[in-house]
């Protein structure tokens, strides 16, 4: 089989990176080889989000540039995938008529057959069929050339919740629930590759498995603890209304389940939390804040707000800078509210002003990061265990200019943390534990979004892989 070139661009959320994993899996299939530039690519595919307005302006905008490579390279095919193809479908081709295929979030797995047919016949093809009451198809379990300490996997996609702002529920369908052999297939497959870290995916991961009867949540956490050689279990997202006792009690006893909880709130305001039909109340979420906090001390936890939703007025933006105060974050990640469309809040009346919009998200921010700060620096002086996650990004970029400066490797702390720190010793061994290590560090600094560390010597982490032995000053 000649081999051929595919460049994959991924815009938005972790679903996404994984998806596009699933692509490049589907693809390679048929002889295509990722590389890392458009211009040397036969085939082009844009993995697309259309959860705010910005996203899918970036999706488009990207796609029009590609209309010069196509002149120069007639041959090259140009797909377009994901949120952005689900929602606007045929009308894609009237807007960029040099695309070849618009697929959408369900189609993945039958992108094979269109390739070829394309390769072979030139023609132009429109897949946004969704098989709501199908199981999900199989998934491939792409492997990397190199190998990654941390990897996604999806367990279940679309979500039935329609929060009155979201895209979600019509883009990627209703929501279904992966096998729990097939997960934990998938999972063996990546530990036995070097992978040390799983972060299960879905839109309310919560509600795993009870539309088709499968096993809870928690279960299936149990189950993937019980995989050997894997090190650490994340997983995303939470909804509130559906984060219960058992899940919340896995916390302080299934060891390999990292201490930290992304549990977006949306508003502190009761009443905005109703039109945004969320379904729970603020009281509610301070009270599984609290139950996850009695149960396990260190827990980080992290959310998302949207600001400007219609109706909210300067009272209900100080209930939600008031619920801030109350959780104190570990982090926050905060949208302006867009519409969208199909999502019923379009219809909403009292549209909050762009300028409000922009003044309420710099409060809330600033407001944040003295939070972010003041916790990141309370542990400056803590030892942490971290998982060794490659070079950072600095590094890389920084690496040609100047190769007398020893090497910066990153990794993340049990809470989520992102902990930098040199790599002092003789270059073979850094590079041995730049990844997929477990390693003791002293937090030295405080920064704005991430710690400073150094290693401790001899290293040796509670779960018995040693740590580094050289690289202490
Ligand atoms: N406008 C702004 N933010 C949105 N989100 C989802 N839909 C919208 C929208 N229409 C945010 C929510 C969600 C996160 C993934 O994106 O906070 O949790
Ligand atoms: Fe969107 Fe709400 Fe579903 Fe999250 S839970 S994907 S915000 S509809």
């Amino acid at each position: 089989m000649i081999a051929k070139r595919i460049y994959i661009n991924t815009i938005g959320c972790q679903m996404n990176v994984y998806d596009s994993e699933q692509i490049a899996g589907h693809l390679a299939l048929l002889g295509y080889q990722q590389t890392a530039s458009p211009e040397t690519a036969d085939l082009i595919i844009v993995n697309t989000c259309t959860i705010r307005e910005k996203a899918e302006q970036k999706a488009y905008s990207f796609l029009g540039r590609l209309a010069r490579l196509k002149r120069k390279k007639s041959n090259l095919i140009i797909g377009i995938g994901g949120c952005v193809a689900q929602q606007d479908g045929e009308r894609i081709l009237g807007r960029l008529p040099f695309v070849d295929i618009v697929f959408g979030t369900q189609a993945i797995h039958r992108l094979p057959i269109w390739i070829r047919q394309i390769e072979e016949k030139r023609c132009q093809v429109v897949d946004i069929k969704m098989d709501d009451d199908a199981r999900a198809p199989e998934s491939i379990v792409g492997l990397h050339s190199e190998t990654q300490s941390s990897r996604f996997v999806t367990i279940m996609r679309g979500c039935d919740n329609y929060c009155a702002y979201c895209v979600v529920p019509f883009v990627r369908g209703r929501e279904t629930s992966r096998q729990p052999d097939s997960i934990i297939k998938e999972i063996r497959t990546l530990v036995a590759n070097g992978v040390k870290e799983v972060t299960l995916l879905g839109q309310n991961v919560n509600s795993y498995g009870k539309k088709e009867g499968l096993c809870s949540f928690a279960e299936l956490l149990v189950r993937i603890n019980g995989i050997e050689r894997l090190m650490r279990i994340r997983f995303t997202t939470s909804h509130p209304k559906d984060l219960n006792d058992d899940l919340i009690g896995l916390f302080n006893h299934l060891k390999k389940l990292c201490h930290y909880i992304h549990l977006p709130v949306q508003s502190g305001s009761n009443k905005i939390l109703k039109l945004m039909n969320r379904n729970y109340t603020r009281e509610l979420y301070l009270d599984k804040v609290s139950k996850l906090r009695d149960t396990c001390s260190d827990i980080a936890v992290t959310s998302d707000i949207i600001v400007g939703f219609p109706g909210e007025t300067d009272a209900d933006f100080e209930a939600t800078l008031d619920l801030i105060k109350a959780v104190h974050y570990d982090g926050l990640f905060a949208f302006k509210y867009s519409d969208r469309p199909r999502a019923p809040a379009v219809d909403y009346p009292d549209k909050v002003s762009e300028s409000q919009k922009n003044e309420r998200l710099q409060i809330l921010l600033a407001m944040q990061d003295a939070i972010t700060r003041a916790k990141n620096q309370a542990l400056v002086g803590s030892i942490q265990e971290i998982l060794t996650d490659g070079f950072s990004k600095k590094e890389i970029s920084a690496k040609s200019a100047n190769a007398s400066q020893p090497a910066q490797a990153t990794g993340r702390t049990f809470t989520n943390k992102i902990v930098n720190f040199y790599l002092d010793g003789d270059a073979e061994n850094s590079g041995d534990i730049a990844t997929g290590k477990l390693l003791n560090v002293r937090i030295e600094k405080a920064l704005a979004h991430s710690l400073w560390g150094k290693p401790l010597v001899g290293a040796t982490t509670a779960k018995g892989v040693k740590g580094v032995e050289s690289y202490a000053a």
